[in-house]
């Protein structure tokens, strides 16, 4: 596993990362305890060192699953990125300094660390962004050594712009993959240019990009990929990266004819974000503990050719863009 810097001012992580959403059980009928626990084992024993989680992620059950493993771990050091901001208490204008400080505070307590490596902003609203206050707060926890950086997961380029203007900001997190290319052009030069490290999410839009799905494939009730395909929930680019699923899968299944040699879709797909030098990490949500191994094999595929990485850009414009729907 190779590592890279996050942020020109961060630490070092591994460029697969481990996406933790999955731990909370809000997926499908859930991960039960012990497999979250083996995810996470098979995850550090792998080299992976970066884990993302969010406060939310099963009402807290994903950090307290982390704060739980890293008491027993003892190999190379993990670094966990919480986030703050879709709780119920302060989504969508309960954003004070108090609030703040109480969900660090809760976060803490639930990983069992002194200060939390990293604090994201969750998908807040653009106007919070826009306003600024809520980072003199992170900028006021840092220095009162709460959190050692802070960041924003954004969801639209436009956020992304906003949040680089913001002193101290350690990592963006997107969603960037072969179905959505057009941060390529703006946000990645100006987020290099700044020294800001990118964290990507959904590398596999929701696992469709693993190519393993068919338009027949169904999904649990509670499973987002069921109840927000549509975006009835939340932004529907947060599934299936905003594309309807049966084209989607599609769309994965014509990728398949551009593969080359011995590499799987799963593979090509992590490999085609891991080739743009502005990524800092991936972070592959995992299910089972067999997943991760297959993602973090993903750091040792050869960067891909030029010529196919014209095919990709090319069948992104033609076929892909047309059908994302959502803020972006
Ligand atoms: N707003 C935000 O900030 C935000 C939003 C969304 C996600 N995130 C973060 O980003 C992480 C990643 O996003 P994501 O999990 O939504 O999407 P993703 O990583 O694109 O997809 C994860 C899903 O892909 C499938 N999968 C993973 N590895 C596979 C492999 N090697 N072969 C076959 N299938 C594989 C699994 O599906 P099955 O379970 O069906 O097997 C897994 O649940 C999350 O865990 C979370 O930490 C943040």
């Amino acid at each position: 596993m190779k590592n890279r810097k996050l942020g020109a001012n961060g630490f070092d992580v591994s460029e697969v990362g481990l996406g933790c959403w999955q731990l909370g059980a809000d997926w499908g009928s859930g991960v039960a305890r012990e497999i979250g626990m083996e995810i996470l084992t098979t995850a550090a024993a792998n080299g992976v060192t970066f884990f993302d989680t969010a406060d939310v992620y099963g009402a807290g059950r994903s950090e307290d699953l982390i704060g739980q493993f890293l008491k027993h771990w003892d190999g190379a050091p993990i670094r966990v990125a919480t986030k703050f901001g879709r709780g119920g208490d302060v989504y969508p204008d309960g954003y004070t300094e108090e609030t703040l400080r109480r969900g660090v505070d809760a976060s803490r307590e639930r990983l069992g660390v002194e200060a939390l490596d990293l604090v994201q902003l969750h998908c807040i609203p653009t106007d919070v962004m826009r306003n600024g206050a809520i980072f003199d707060w992170l900028r006021k926890l840092q220095q009162e050594g709460a959190i050692r950086h802070f960041g924003a997961s954004v969801e639209t380029v436009e956020e992304g712009l906003i949040c680089l203007e913001q002193e101290g900001l350690l990592s963006l997190q997107v969603i960037f993959n072969l179905f959505r290319q057009k941060l390529v052009t703006e946000l990645l030069p100006q987020a290099e240019a700044k020294g800001v490290g990118l964290i990507v999410r959904l590398p596999l839009a929701s696992g469709v990009l693993s190519g393993k799905f068919t338009a027949n494939t169904t999904f649990a009730e509670q499973d987002h990929r069921n109840y927000n395909r549509d975006g009835a929930a939340f932004n529907v680019g947060e599934t299936f990266a905003g594309i309807p699923f049966e084209k989607a899968v599609e769309l994965a299944d014509a990728l398949k004819t551009h593969l080359p040699e011995g590499v799987t879709l799963a593979k090509m797909a992590q490999r085609w974000i891991l080739d743009h030098p502005a990524v800092s990490t991936i972070i592959p949500g995992a299910s089972a503990p067999d997943q991760i191994l297959r993602n973090a094999a993903a750091s040792d595929v050869a960067p891909l050719p030029k010529a196919l990485r014209k095919e990709l850009a090319a069948f992104y414009a033609a076929e892909v863009e047309p059908h994302i729907r959502g803020p972006y």
